[in-house]
């Protein structure tokens, strides 16, 4: 499903209204270019499920987890080969379903994740102006 956003807040809007879908156990992929938004989605989303520290970008720590209504996981895996989420035991992380995981940049952990995940590709548009699609891979269509 796609959704055209035209401002942070209906970006907020949008990221609430996915939060109450969300799952434990649940993987989110969050793809887009630097600046897209994925971040930001990701700490609308995490405020909506109860958080309440400030929700930083996990670029230079590569994970940063949160709890809130579950415990919430924030990767952003831009940095680290295979080997290296693999050796700091994120393989464990991923295939432990009692949290909900976004993760930013997950090609080269691509190996890890379950094969069921929800895909949200970001795309922008225009100063504020974004594109999401949603895929959710965990419903059989
Ligand atoms: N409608 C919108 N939705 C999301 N972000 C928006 C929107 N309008 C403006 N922005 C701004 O775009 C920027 C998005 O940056 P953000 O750090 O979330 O991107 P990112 O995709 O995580 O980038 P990176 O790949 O560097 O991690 C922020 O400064 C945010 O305020
Ligand atoms: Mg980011």
């Amino acid at each position: 499903m796609k959704y055209i956003v035209n401002s942070l807040e209906e970006t907020k809007k949008l990221a609430e209204k996915f939060a109450s879908t969300l799952k434990k156990g649940d993987v989110v992929l969050l793809n887009g270019d630097l600046g897209a938004g994925k971040t930001t989605f990701t700490q609308f989303v995490f405020k909506a499920l109860g958080v309440n520290e400030v929700v930083n970008s996990p670029t230079f720590a590569i994970l940063k987890s949160y709890s809130g209504k579950y415990v919430l996981h924030h990767f952003d895996t831009y940095r680290i080969s295979l080997e290296e989420a693999i050796e700091a035991g994120f393989d464990e992380i991923f295939s432990n379903r009692d949290a909900v995981i976004f993760v930013e940049w997950s090609d080269s952990v691509k190996a890890l994740l379950p094969d069921k995940n929800i895909v949200i590709n970001i795309k922008r548009i225009g100063d504020t102006k974004r594109e999401f699609e949603i895929i959710d891979e965990k419903i059989d269509n």
